[in-house]
């Protein structure tokens, strides 16, 4: 009898340590979430339409202005925060919303540089931040968001090259760098990017020659150019 109590109370243990470690795994993991949204909102200095005003610890932030979570693990899969009139910079934290499909911070003031922790976004899907005020390079480690299919950073401050690491992203569709300070040549590399239907650089300082093995992609629909310092011409049946 002695021996059943025993092997039932420990059962119990057991069950409880268990139940402790699951609990555990949850708030960390939503913890984390919440840590990059209240770093994301500390670094924002300037929001005239006090969007980011319910984004407090008394409310759970998947009921924050602009934020969605997937529905059964309560991570933040979609940051969308459109001309809000933000001023700030963007948080390396963010890199930490790991769940994270959707970025999409267009037509604000935000400035500063766009830090490579956001190529810890595994799942990143669309990354879009077009007219800002963003500067320096564009972050080499993006190339490690695998599921990127949008990149929009078309009117900003973006100098340095084309890293053409981007060229080997299996799923790009639209890569939009147009009006910025891009220098550099277009990568060669960017003639095996099948997936690519929309290429952007117009208004650039990138110069060299326009690779012709972009005359291979199948799926391509939309080259813009001008006003770079380019030379050649695309010559393929695409065009
Ligand atoms: C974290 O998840 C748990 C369980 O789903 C939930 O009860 C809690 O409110 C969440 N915490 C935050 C800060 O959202
Ligand atoms: C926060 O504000 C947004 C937009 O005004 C609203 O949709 C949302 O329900 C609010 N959330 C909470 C928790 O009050
Ligand atoms: C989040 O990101 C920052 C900087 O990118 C890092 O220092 C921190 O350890 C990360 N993890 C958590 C749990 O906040
Ligand atoms: C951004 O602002 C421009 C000009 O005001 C507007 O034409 C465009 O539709 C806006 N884009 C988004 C995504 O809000
Ligand atoms: C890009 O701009 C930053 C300032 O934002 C500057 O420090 C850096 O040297 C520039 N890089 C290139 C390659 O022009
Ligand atoms: C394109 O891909 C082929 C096959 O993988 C490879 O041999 C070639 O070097 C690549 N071209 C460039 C410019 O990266």
């Amino acid at each position: 009898m002695a021996m059943k109590k025993l092997y039932i109370g420990s059962l119990l243990g057991a069950l409880l340590v268990h139940s402790l470690v699951v609990e555990l795994a949850i708030c960390s993991s939503n913890f984390t979430d919440q840590l990059a949204l209240l770093s994301f909102k500390s670094s924002i200095n300037f929001d005239p339409n006090n969007v980011l005003s319910n984004w407090t610890q008394e409310t759970n932030f998947c009921g924050w202005a602009g934020v969605s979570c997937s529905r059964r693990s309560q991570r933040v899969t979609g940051l969308i925060l459109r001309g809000m009139g933000l001023q700030g910079t963007i948080s390396s934290r963010v890199g930490n919303l790991s769940f994270l499909q959707v970025l999409d911070l267009r037509n604000n003031s935000l400035h500063g540089h766009l830090t490579d922790e956001v190529g810890r976004l595994h799942y990143l899907t669309s990354l879009l931040l077009t007219n800002n005020m963003l500067e320096g390079g564009i972050p080499m480690d993006l190339h490690r968001c695998r599921m990127l299919r949008l990149i929009y950073l078309t009117k900003n401050n973006f100098n340095g090259s084309i890293p053409k690491e981007l060229s080997t992203l299996p799923f790009l569709r639209y890569l939009a760098l147009g009006e910025n300070k891009l220098t550099g040549t277009i990568p060669l590399s960017f003639g095996n990017t099948s997936s690519l239907q929309r290429l952007v650089l117009q208004f650039n300082n990138i110069h060299g020659r326009i690779p012709t093995e972009l005359g291979q992609l199948q799926n391509l629909q939309t080259i813009s150019f001008t006003d770079n310092r380019l030379t050649g011409s695309i010559t393929s049946c695409n065009f």
